[in-house]
Protein backbone atom coordinates (compact mmCIF):
# COMPACT_ATOMS: atom_id res chain seq x y z
CA UNK A 1 0.00 0.00 0.00
CA UNK A 2 1.15 3.23 -0.83
CA UNK A 3 -0.02 6.64 1.13
CA UNK A 4 -0.28 9.14 -1.14
CA UNK A 5 -0.13 12.28 1.24
CA UNK A 6 2.24 13.57 3.33
CA UNK A 7 2.12 14.97 7.09
CA UNK A 8 4.54 18.02 5.94
CA UNK A 9 4.11 21.35 7.38
CA UNK A 10 2.47 20.22 10.25
CA UNK A 11 4.22 24.18 12.08
CA UNK A 12 2.42 26.31 9.61
CA UNK A 13 -0.69 25.90 10.81
CA UNK A 14 -1.88 28.81 12.32
CA UNK A 15 -0.93 31.27 8.95
CA UNK A 16 -2.52 29.01 6.35
CA UNK A 17 -5.84 29.89 8.39
CA UNK A 18 -5.98 32.89 6.63
CA UNK A 19 -7.16 32.45 2.88
CA UNK A 20 -9.34 29.60 2.86
CA UNK A 21 -13.24 30.40 2.68
CA UNK A 22 -14.75 27.49 2.73
CA UNK A 23 -15.17 26.46 6.37
CA UNK A 24 -15.98 22.97 5.98
CA UNK A 25 -12.43 22.27 4.67
CA UNK A 26 -11.05 23.69 7.72
CA UNK A 27 -12.28 20.88 10.16
CA UNK A 28 -10.44 18.20 8.39
CA UNK A 29 -7.08 20.26 8.77
CA UNK A 30 -7.66 20.54 12.93
CA UNK A 31 -8.06 17.30 13.41
CA UNK A 32 -5.19 15.86 10.98
CA UNK A 33 -3.13 18.14 12.19
CA UNK A 34 -4.19 18.07 16.03
CA UNK A 35 -4.41 14.39 16.79
CA UNK A 36 -1.82 12.43 17.58
CA UNK A 37 -0.04 10.60 14.42
CA UNK A 38 -0.05 7.45 15.23
CA UNK A 39 -3.56 7.06 13.14
CA UNK A 40 -3.07 6.48 8.93
CA UNK A 41 -4.63 10.02 7.53
CA UNK A 42 -3.61 9.17 4.18
CA UNK A 43 -7.10 10.24 2.51
CA UNK A 44 -6.47 7.82 -0.69
CA UNK A 45 -4.66 4.15 -0.38
CA UNK A 46 -4.33 2.94 -3.45
CA UNK A 47 -3.88 -1.11 -2.96
CA UNK A 48 -3.02 -2.24 -6.07
CA UNK A 49 0.15 -0.30 -5.49
CA UNK A 50 1.04 1.17 -8.44
CA UNK A 51 1.58 4.39 -10.26
CA UNK A 52 -0.48 8.04 -9.41
CA UNK A 53 -2.85 7.06 -12.37
CA UNK A 54 -3.50 3.22 -12.09
CA UNK A 55 -5.79 2.50 -15.46
CA UNK A 56 -5.71 -1.24 -15.95
CA UNK A 57 -8.81 -2.00 -14.73
CA UNK A 58 -10.69 1.15 -16.61
CA UNK A 59 -12.22 0.81 -20.36
CA UNK A 60 -11.29 3.50 -22.73
CA UNK A 61 -12.37 7.21 -22.74
CA UNK A 62 -15.71 8.33 -23.37
CA UNK A 63 -17.41 9.28 -25.43
CA UNK A 64 -15.71 7.36 -27.80
CA UNK A 65 -16.65 3.62 -26.75
CA UNK A 66 -19.36 4.20 -24.48
CA UNK A 67 -22.03 1.88 -26.56
CA UNK A 68 -19.11 -1.48 -26.12
CA UNK A 69 -19.93 -0.93 -22.20
CA UNK A 70 -23.37 -0.88 -22.49
CA UNK A 71 -23.67 -3.98 -23.94
CA UNK A 72 -21.13 -5.84 -21.88
CA UNK A 73 -23.66 -5.02 -18.98
CA UNK A 74 -24.84 -8.46 -18.32
CA UNK A 75 -28.61 -8.61 -20.52
CA UNK A 76 -29.93 -10.91 -18.05
CA UNK A 77 -28.57 -9.41 -15.19
CA UNK A 78 -31.89 -9.16 -12.08
CA UNK A 79 -33.74 -6.28 -12.65
CA UNK A 80 -34.22 -3.33 -9.51
CA UNK A 81 -37.29 -5.11 -8.04
CA UNK A 82 -35.24 -7.88 -6.63
CA UNK A 83 -33.24 -7.39 -4.19
CA UNK A 84 -30.07 -6.21 -4.23
CA UNK A 85 -27.61 -3.72 -2.25
CA UNK A 86 -27.60 -0.69 -4.79
CA UNK A 87 -24.68 1.12 -2.85
CA UNK A 88 -22.11 -1.65 -3.84
CA UNK A 89 -21.35 -1.62 -7.67
CA UNK A 90 -18.73 0.15 -10.45
CA UNK A 91 -18.87 3.23 -12.17
CA UNK A 92 -19.31 2.74 -16.17
CA UNK A 93 -19.33 4.53 -18.99
CA UNK A 94 -22.23 5.74 -20.22
CA UNK A 95 -22.42 8.75 -23.16
CA UNK A 96 -26.18 9.56 -22.20
CA UNK A 97 -24.30 12.40 -20.34
CA UNK A 98 -25.73 14.77 -17.73
CA UNK A 99 -29.12 15.84 -17.37
CA UNK A 100 -28.17 19.90 -17.24
CA UNK A 101 -25.45 21.83 -17.85
CA UNK A 102 -23.79 24.84 -16.30
CA UNK A 103 -26.04 27.08 -19.34
CA UNK A 104 -29.30 24.81 -18.50
CA UNK A 105 -29.07 25.10 -14.65
CA UNK A 106 -28.68 28.64 -12.97
CA UNK A 107 -28.76 27.54 -9.37
CA UNK A 108 -24.85 26.31 -9.26
CA UNK A 109 -22.86 27.63 -6.36
CA UNK A 110 -19.86 29.07 -8.23
CA UNK A 111 -17.40 27.01 -6.47
CA UNK A 112 -19.01 23.66 -7.61
CA UNK A 113 -19.43 25.09 -11.17
CA UNK A 114 -16.98 23.08 -12.85
CA UNK A 115 -17.81 23.52 -16.48
CA UNK A 116 -18.40 27.37 -15.80
CA UNK A 117 -14.98 27.18 -14.07
CA UNK A 118 -12.87 26.03 -17.15
CA UNK A 119 -12.28 22.20 -16.00
CA UNK A 120 -11.02 21.26 -19.13
CA UNK A 121 -11.53 17.77 -19.19
CA UNK A 122 -15.05 16.18 -19.35
CA UNK A 123 -15.12 12.93 -18.91
CA UNK A 124 -16.18 12.81 -14.99
CA UNK A 125 -19.81 13.42 -16.79
CA UNK A 126 -19.78 10.48 -18.73
CA UNK A 127 -19.56 7.70 -15.82
CA UNK A 128 -23.01 6.23 -15.02
CA UNK A 129 -23.57 4.25 -11.08
CA UNK A 130 -23.72 0.77 -11.79
CA UNK A 131 -25.32 -1.62 -8.49
CA UNK A 132 -23.39 -5.04 -8.52
CA UNK A 133 -26.14 -7.07 -8.91
CA UNK A 134 -28.99 -5.20 -10.30
CA UNK A 135 -29.62 -2.23 -13.15
CA UNK A 136 -30.11 1.08 -11.31
CA UNK A 137 -32.71 3.32 -13.64
CA UNK A 138 -32.00 6.77 -14.23
CA UNK A 139 -33.71 9.66 -12.18
CA UNK A 140 -36.96 10.06 -13.91
CA UNK A 141 -37.67 14.10 -12.77
CA UNK A 142 -40.96 13.80 -13.92
CA UNK A 143 -42.05 10.53 -11.51
CA UNK A 144 -40.26 11.93 -9.13
CA UNK A 145 -42.23 15.38 -9.01
CA UNK A 146 -45.49 13.21 -9.26
CA UNK A 147 -44.39 10.80 -6.92
CA UNK A 148 -43.74 13.79 -4.31
CA UNK A 149 -47.47 15.76 -5.26
CA UNK A 150 -48.48 17.80 -2.72
CA UNK A 151 -45.09 17.22 -0.02
CA UNK A 152 -41.99 18.66 1.67
CA UNK A 153 -38.96 17.33 1.29
CA UNK A 154 -35.82 18.74 3.65
CA UNK A 155 -32.33 17.97 3.71
CA UNK A 156 -30.74 18.59 6.89
CA UNK A 157 -26.62 19.28 7.50
CA UNK A 158 -24.39 20.53 5.87
CA UNK A 159 -22.29 21.90 2.80
CA UNK A 160 -22.78 18.25 1.41
CA UNK A 161 -26.31 18.18 1.53
CA UNK A 162 -26.62 21.92 0.18
CA UNK A 163 -24.17 20.12 -2.94
CA UNK A 164 -26.81 17.42 -2.86
CA UNK A 165 -29.61 19.87 -2.96
CA UNK A 166 -28.38 21.77 -5.97
CA UNK A 167 -27.89 18.73 -7.93
CA UNK A 168 -31.73 18.00 -7.32
CA UNK A 169 -32.70 21.29 -7.78
CA UNK A 170 -30.97 21.27 -11.43
CA UNK A 171 -32.02 17.93 -12.29
CA UNK A 172 -36.16 19.22 -11.19
CA UNK A 173 -35.73 22.55 -12.88
CA UNK A 174 -35.59 20.76 -16.55
CA UNK A 175 -39.12 20.02 -15.89
CA UNK A 176 -40.63 22.76 -13.93
CA UNK A 177 -38.66 25.57 -12.62
CA UNK A 178 -38.64 25.77 -8.83
CA UNK A 179 -39.47 29.06 -7.02
CA UNK A 180 -37.65 30.22 -3.71
CA UNK A 181 -39.85 31.37 -1.00
CA UNK A 182 -36.95 31.37 1.77
CA UNK A 183 -33.77 31.91 2.73
CA UNK A 184 -31.62 32.70 5.85
CA UNK A 185 -29.30 35.32 6.65
CA UNK A 186 -26.36 33.54 4.62
CA UNK A 187 -28.48 31.32 2.03
CA UNK A 188 -27.75 28.60 4.11
CA UNK A 189 -31.02 27.27 5.23
CA UNK A 190 -33.58 28.01 1.83
CA UNK A 191 -36.81 26.44 0.59
CA UNK A 192 -38.36 26.24 -2.29
CA UNK A 193 -41.68 25.38 -4.03
CA UNK A 194 -42.43 23.41 -7.08
CA UNK A 195 -46.19 25.38 -8.12
CA UNK A 196 -47.95 22.86 -10.17
CA UNK A 197 -46.50 19.96 -8.12
CA UNK A 198 -46.97 21.17 -4.64
CA UNK A 199 -43.77 19.96 -3.61
CA UNK A 200 -41.90 21.74 -1.02
CA UNK A 201 -37.89 21.10 -0.72
CA UNK A 202 -35.79 22.43 1.49
CA UNK A 203 -32.11 22.42 3.02
CA UNK A 204 -31.69 22.89 6.69
CA UNK A 205 -28.18 24.00 7.63
CA UNK A 206 -27.03 21.94 10.76
CA UNK A 207 -23.61 21.07 10.24
CA UNK A 208 -24.18 19.43 13.72
CA UNK A 209 -27.40 18.23 14.02
CA UNK A 210 -26.90 19.63 17.52
CA UNK A 211 -26.88 22.55 19.45
CA UNK A 212 -23.88 24.40 18.76
CA UNK A 213 -21.70 27.65 19.24
CA UNK A 214 -19.67 28.69 16.26
CA UNK A 215 -17.14 31.17 16.48
CA UNK A 216 -16.39 31.70 12.83
CA UNK A 217 -17.24 34.68 9.89
CA UNK A 218 -18.19 34.10 6.74
CA UNK A 219 -14.56 32.87 5.49
CA UNK A 220 -14.89 30.36 7.92
CA UNK A 221 -12.00 31.60 10.14
CA UNK A 222 -12.38 30.50 13.97
CA UNK A 223 -12.32 33.12 17.04
CA UNK A 224 -13.42 30.79 19.90
CA UNK A 225 -13.80 27.36 20.24
CA UNK A 226 -17.19 25.51 19.15
CA UNK A 227 -19.37 25.15 22.17
CA UNK A 228 -21.23 21.96 21.18
CA UNK A 229 -24.22 20.17 23.30
CA UNK A 230 -24.13 16.17 22.42
CA UNK A 231 -27.94 15.80 24.32
CA UNK A 232 -29.39 18.98 22.83
CA UNK A 233 -30.69 19.13 19.38
CA UNK A 234 -30.72 22.37 17.01
CA UNK A 235 -33.83 23.48 16.88
CA UNK A 236 -33.53 24.75 13.47
CA UNK A 237 -34.03 21.62 12.45
CA UNK A 238 -36.33 20.00 15.21
CA UNK A 239 -38.72 22.92 15.18
CA UNK A 240 -39.44 22.06 11.57
CA UNK A 241 -39.26 18.69 12.00
CA UNK A 242 -43.28 17.91 12.09
CA UNK A 243 -43.48 19.73 8.25
CA UNK A 244 -41.65 17.10 6.62
CA UNK A 245 -42.53 14.16 4.71
CA UNK A 246 -39.25 13.04 3.70
CA UNK A 247 -36.02 14.00 5.44
CA UNK A 248 -32.29 13.27 4.28
CA UNK A 249 -29.97 13.88 7.20
CA UNK A 250 -26.36 13.29 8.27
CA UNK A 251 -23.50 14.53 10.24
CA UNK A 252 -19.92 15.17 9.11
CA UNK A 253 -16.77 16.47 9.01
CA UNK A 254 -17.49 19.27 10.95
CA UNK A 255 -17.49 16.98 13.79
CA UNK A 256 -13.55 17.26 13.23
CA UNK A 257 -13.13 20.49 14.38
CA UNK A 258 -11.96 21.73 18.26
CA UNK A 259 -14.96 22.04 20.14
CA UNK A 260 -15.83 21.75 24.26
CA UNK A 261 -18.52 19.25 24.95
CA UNK A 262 -21.61 19.42 26.90
CA UNK A 263 -24.00 16.74 28.22
CA UNK A 264 -27.39 18.03 30.36
CA UNK A 265 -25.71 21.41 30.09
CA UNK A 266 -22.39 20.46 32.01
CA UNK A 267 -18.82 20.26 29.97
CA UNK A 268 -17.90 16.42 30.01
CA UNK A 269 -14.85 16.48 27.56
CA UNK A 270 -13.54 18.21 24.73
CA UNK A 271 -11.51 17.48 21.48
CA UNK A 272 -8.45 19.75 20.97
CA UNK A 273 -9.09 21.80 23.38
CA UNK A 274 -5.52 21.70 25.26
CA UNK A 275 -4.04 23.79 28.12
CA UNK A 276 -7.92 24.05 29.45
CA UNK A 277 -8.32 20.52 31.68
CA UNK A 278 -10.85 19.65 30.09
CA UNK A 279 -10.78 15.45 29.58
CA UNK A 280 -10.01 14.76 25.75
CA UNK A 281 -12.99 12.67 24.61
CA UNK A 282 -12.34 12.95 21.16
CA UNK A 283 -14.68 13.21 18.20
CA UNK A 284 -15.55 10.07 17.61
CA UNK A 285 -17.17 10.04 20.80
CA UNK A 286 -19.05 13.07 19.99
CA UNK A 287 -20.45 12.06 16.79
CA UNK A 288 -21.52 8.62 18.44
CA UNK A 289 -23.57 10.70 20.79
CA UNK A 290 -24.90 13.34 18.47
CA UNK A 291 -25.95 10.52 16.24
CA UNK A 292 -27.77 8.78 18.82
CA UNK A 293 -29.43 12.23 19.87
CA UNK A 294 -30.26 12.96 16.15
CA UNK A 295 -32.26 8.90 15.64
CA UNK A 296 -33.09 8.96 18.99
CA UNK A 297 -35.62 12.20 18.28
CA UNK A 298 -36.62 11.33 15.05
CA UNK A 299 -37.42 7.45 16.27
CA UNK A 300 -39.43 9.28 19.89
CA UNK A 301 -40.72 11.67 17.60
CA UNK A 302 -44.92 11.61 16.98
CA UNK A 303 -44.35 12.97 13.56
CA UNK A 304 -43.38 10.17 11.22
CA UNK A 305 -40.84 11.17 8.29
CA UNK A 306 -39.56 8.85 5.56
CA UNK A 307 -36.09 9.29 6.70
CA UNK A 308 -32.69 8.69 4.43
CA UNK A 309 -29.54 8.51 7.53
CA UNK A 310 -26.99 9.18 5.07
CA UNK A 311 -23.63 7.65 5.48
CA UNK A 312 -20.05 9.39 5.56
CA UNK A 313 -18.75 11.35 2.04
CA UNK A 314 -14.58 10.66 1.50
CA UNK A 315 -12.79 13.61 0.46
CA UNK A 316 -9.79 12.83 -2.04
CA UNK A 317 -7.01 15.24 -1.26
CA UNK A 318 -3.54 13.60 -2.46
CA UNK A 319 -0.17 14.69 -1.16
CA UNK A 320 -0.69 16.89 1.30
CA UNK A 321 -3.85 18.28 2.98
CA UNK A 322 -6.43 21.01 1.90
CA UNK A 323 -4.02 23.68 2.77
CA UNK A 324 -0.98 21.80 2.25
CA UNK A 325 -0.79 21.31 -1.04
CA UNK A 326 -3.13 18.43 -1.22
CA UNK A 327 -5.10 18.33 -4.26
CA UNK A 328 -7.26 15.69 -6.69
CA UNK A 329 -6.28 16.00 -10.45
CA UNK A 330 -6.85 12.25 -11.03
CA UNK A 331 -9.57 12.17 -14.36
CA UNK A 332 -10.79 8.57 -13.80
CA UNK A 333 -12.52 6.64 -11.31
CA UNK A 334 -11.50 4.05 -8.89
CA UNK A 335 -12.72 0.69 -10.05
CA UNK A 336 -14.23 -1.61 -6.92
CA UNK A 337 -11.14 -2.88 -4.81
CA UNK A 338 -8.86 -0.78 -6.15
CA UNK A 339 -8.82 2.05 -3.18
CA UNK A 340 -9.17 1.42 0.83
CA UNK A 341 -11.31 3.98 2.90
CA UNK A 342 -8.94 5.41 5.27
CA UNK A 343 -8.87 5.04 9.00
CA UNK A 344 -10.79 7.82 9.91
CA UNK A 345 -13.69 7.86 7.22
CA UNK A 346 -13.78 3.79 8.03
CA UNK A 347 -14.01 5.11 11.96
CA UNK A 348 -16.92 7.35 11.68
CA UNK A 349 -19.07 5.30 8.77
CA UNK A 350 -19.20 2.44 11.74
CA UNK A 351 -20.11 4.96 14.12
CA UNK A 352 -22.77 5.57 11.50
CA UNK A 353 -23.68 1.98 10.96
CA UNK A 354 -23.81 1.10 14.68
CA UNK A 355 -26.10 4.18 15.58
CA UNK A 356 -28.42 3.45 12.96
CA UNK A 357 -28.63 0.12 12.96
CA UNK A 358 -30.14 0.72 16.78
CA UNK A 359 -32.19 2.98 15.57
CA UNK A 360 -33.88 1.01 12.98
CA UNK A 361 -34.93 -1.48 15.42
CA UNK A 362 -36.51 1.22 17.30
CA UNK A 363 -38.26 2.55 14.46
CA UNK A 364 -39.24 -0.71 12.77
CA UNK A 365 -41.47 -1.33 15.99
CA UNK A 366 -43.12 1.96 15.98
CA UNK A 367 -43.57 1.57 11.27
CA UNK A 368 -41.10 4.28 11.45
CA UNK A 369 -39.36 4.12 7.37
CA UNK A 370 -35.66 4.61 8.47
CA UNK A 371 -33.47 3.72 5.26
CA UNK A 372 -29.76 3.74 4.91
CA UNK A 373 -28.24 6.22 2.33
CA UNK A 374 -25.26 4.85 2.02
CA UNK A 375 -22.90 6.79 0.08
CA UNK A 376 -19.59 5.90 1.28
CA UNK A 377 -18.44 3.44 -1.65
CA UNK A 378 -19.92 5.50 -4.28
CA UNK A 379 -18.73 8.92 -3.49
CA UNK A 380 -14.93 7.25 -1.95
CA UNK A 381 -14.50 5.74 -5.97
CA UNK A 382 -14.86 9.33 -7.31
CA UNK A 383 -11.39 10.73 -6.99
CA UNK A 384 -12.11 12.65 -10.31
CA UNK A 385 -15.48 14.51 -9.37
CA UNK A 386 -14.05 17.14 -7.27
CA UNK A 387 -13.54 21.10 -8.09
CA UNK A 388 -9.96 21.01 -7.32
CA UNK A 389 -8.72 24.19 -8.46
CA UNK A 390 -11.62 24.57 -10.58
CA UNK A 391 -13.69 26.22 -7.61
CA UNK A 392 -12.15 29.24 -8.79
CA UNK A 393 -13.20 30.66 -11.62
CA UNK A 394 -10.52 30.35 -14.77
CA UNK A 395 -7.62 29.35 -12.07
CA UNK A 396 -4.85 29.43 -14.26
CA UNK A 397 -5.61 33.04 -15.96
CA UNK A 398 -5.65 35.21 -12.66
CA UNK A 399 -3.27 37.58 -12.50
CA UNK A 400 -2.09 37.19 -8.70
CA UNK A 401 -0.36 33.92 -9.59
CA UNK A 402 1.94 33.74 -6.89
CA UNK A 403 -1.05 32.95 -4.73
CA UNK A 404 -1.38 28.83 -4.39
CA UNK A 405 -4.54 27.80 -5.75
CA UNK A 406 -6.86 26.46 -2.82
CA UNK A 407 -8.24 22.95 -4.27
CA UNK A 408 -11.73 21.53 -2.99
CA UNK A 409 -11.42 17.99 -2.97
CA UNK A 410 -14.62 17.55 -0.86
CA UNK A 411 -17.83 18.16 -2.61
CA UNK A 412 -18.82 17.74 -6.19
CA UNK A 413 -18.43 18.95 -9.50
CA UNK A 414 -22.31 19.82 -10.63
CA UNK A 415 -22.73 18.02 -13.14
CA UNK A 416 -21.21 15.35 -11.62
CA UNK A 417 -21.32 12.34 -9.19
CA UNK A 418 -23.30 13.26 -6.93
CA UNK A 419 -26.20 13.80 -9.46
CA UNK A 420 -26.19 10.00 -9.16
CA UNK A 421 -27.49 9.86 -5.43
CA UNK A 422 -30.63 11.07 -6.43
CA UNK A 423 -30.90 8.12 -8.51
CA UNK A 424 -30.26 6.23 -5.89
CA UNK A 425 -32.82 7.90 -3.83
CA UNK A 426 -35.55 7.43 -6.70
CA UNK A 427 -35.15 3.92 -6.10
CA UNK A 428 -35.75 3.64 -2.54
CA UNK A 429 -38.57 5.50 -2.87
CA UNK A 430 -39.87 3.14 -5.47
CA UNK A 431 -38.97 -0.21 -4.49
CA UNK A 432 -37.93 0.25 -0.66
C1 LIG B 1 -38.36 -7.68 -13.11
O1 LIG B 1 -39.44 -6.91 -12.59
C2 LIG B 1 -40.73 -7.36 -12.93
C3 LIG B 1 -41.74 -6.50 -12.21
O2 LIG B 1 -41.48 -5.16 -12.42
C4 LIG B 1 -40.92 -8.82 -12.59
O3 LIG B 1 -42.15 -9.26 -13.10
C5 LIG B 1 -39.80 -9.67 -13.17
O4 LIG B 1 -39.96 -11.01 -12.79
C6 LIG B 1 -38.47 -9.13 -12.67
N1 LIG B 1 -37.32 -9.96 -12.99
C7 LIG B 1 -36.77 -10.14 -14.20
C8 LIG B 1 -35.56 -11.01 -14.23
O5 LIG B 1 -37.22 -9.65 -15.21
C1 LIG C 1 -20.57 27.28 -19.40
O1 LIG C 1 -19.25 26.79 -19.50
C2 LIG C 1 -18.64 27.04 -20.76
C3 LIG C 1 -17.27 26.41 -20.70
O2 LIG C 1 -17.38 25.04 -20.52
C4 LIG C 1 -18.54 28.52 -21.02
O3 LIG C 1 -18.00 28.73 -22.30
C5 LIG C 1 -19.91 29.15 -20.92
O4 LIG C 1 -19.81 30.53 -21.02
C6 LIG C 1 -20.56 28.79 -19.60
N1 LIG C 1 -21.91 29.32 -19.56
C7 LIG C 1 -22.46 29.82 -18.46
C8 LIG C 1 -23.85 30.33 -18.58
O5 LIG C 1 -21.87 29.84 -17.38
C1 LIG D 1 -28.80 17.48 34.81
O1 LIG D 1 -28.38 18.56 35.59
C2 LIG D 1 -29.27 18.93 36.65
C3 LIG D 1 -28.70 20.12 37.38
O2 LIG D 1 -28.27 21.08 36.49
C4 LIG D 1 -29.45 17.76 37.61
O3 LIG D 1 -30.39 18.08 38.60
C5 LIG D 1 -29.88 16.53 36.84
O4 LIG D 1 -29.92 15.40 37.70
C6 LIG D 1 -28.96 16.25 35.68
N1 LIG D 1 -29.46 15.13 34.89
C7 LIG D 1 -28.71 14.11 34.50
C8 LIG D 1 -29.39 13.06 33.70
O5 LIG D 1 -27.52 14.02 34.76
C1 LIG E 1 -7.88 20.06 36.71
O1 LIG E 1 -9.13 19.55 37.09
C2 LIG E 1 -9.07 18.69 38.24
C3 LIG E 1 -10.45 18.08 38.46
O2 LIG E 1 -11.48 18.94 38.06
C4 LIG E 1 -8.58 19.47 39.43
O3 LIG E 1 -8.49 18.61 40.57
C5 LIG E 1 -7.21 20.03 39.10
O4 LIG E 1 -6.77 20.86 40.17
C6 LIG E 1 -7.27 20.86 37.81
N1 LIG E 1 -5.92 21.28 37.43
C7 LIG E 1 -5.63 22.52 37.12
C8 LIG E 1 -4.21 22.77 36.74
O5 LIG E 1 -6.47 23.41 37.13
C1 LIG F 1 -1.64 16.21 -11.28
O1 LIG F 1 -0.87 17.13 -10.55
C2 LIG F 1 0.47 16.71 -10.33
C3 LIG F 1 1.14 17.71 -9.42
O2 LIG F 1 0.93 19.01 -9.86
C4 LIG F 1 1.17 16.57 -11.67
O3 LIG F 1 2.47 16.09 -11.47
C5 LIG F 1 0.38 15.61 -12.55
O4 LIG F 1 0.95 15.58 -13.84
C6 LIG F 1 -1.06 16.06 -12.67
N1 LIG F 1 -1.81 15.09 -13.43
C7 LIG F 1 -2.72 15.45 -14.33
C8 LIG F 1 -3.47 14.34 -15.01
O5 LIG F 1 -2.96 16.61 -14.59
C1 LIG G 1 -28.82 5.61 21.67
O1 LIG G 1 -28.01 5.17 22.76
C2 LIG G 1 -28.70 4.41 23.74
C3 LIG G 1 -27.74 4.17 24.89
O2 LIG G 1 -26.54 3.62 24.44
C4 LIG G 1 -29.22 3.14 23.10
O3 LIG G 1 -29.94 2.37 24.04
C5 LIG G 1 -30.12 3.48 21.91
O4 LIG G 1 -30.51 2.32 21.24
C6 LIG G 1 -29.39 4.38 20.94
N1 LIG G 1 -30.21 4.76 19.80
C7 LIG G 1 -31.41 5.35 19.84
C8 LIG G 1 -32.04 5.69 18.54
O5 LIG G 1 -31.98 5.62 20.87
Amino acid sequence: MKPLNTNANKHTFSSIFIKFAVCFLLLGLAYRLFSSSSVQFSPVVVTTGTAFYEEKALPPNPPVSSSTDLLRENPTSKNVSERCNVFVGNWVRDRTGPFYTNATCSSIEDHQNCMRNGRPDTDYVYWRWKPRDCNLPRFDPKRFLNMMRGKSLAFIGDSIMRNHVQSLLCILSQVEQAVATYHDEQYKSRRWVFPSHRLTLSVVWSPFLTKASVYEDLNGISSGIIQLHLDDLDATWTDQYKNFDYVVIAGGKWFLKSAIYYENNTIVGCHNCQGKNITQLGFYHAYRKALNSTLKFITSSKHKAFTFFRTTTPDHFENGEWNTGGYCNRTRPFREGEIDINDMDGMMRNIELEEFERAAAIGSEKDLTLKLFDTTSISLLRPDGHPGVYRQFHPYSRKDKHLKLQNDCLHWCLPGPIDYWNDLMMEIFVNG
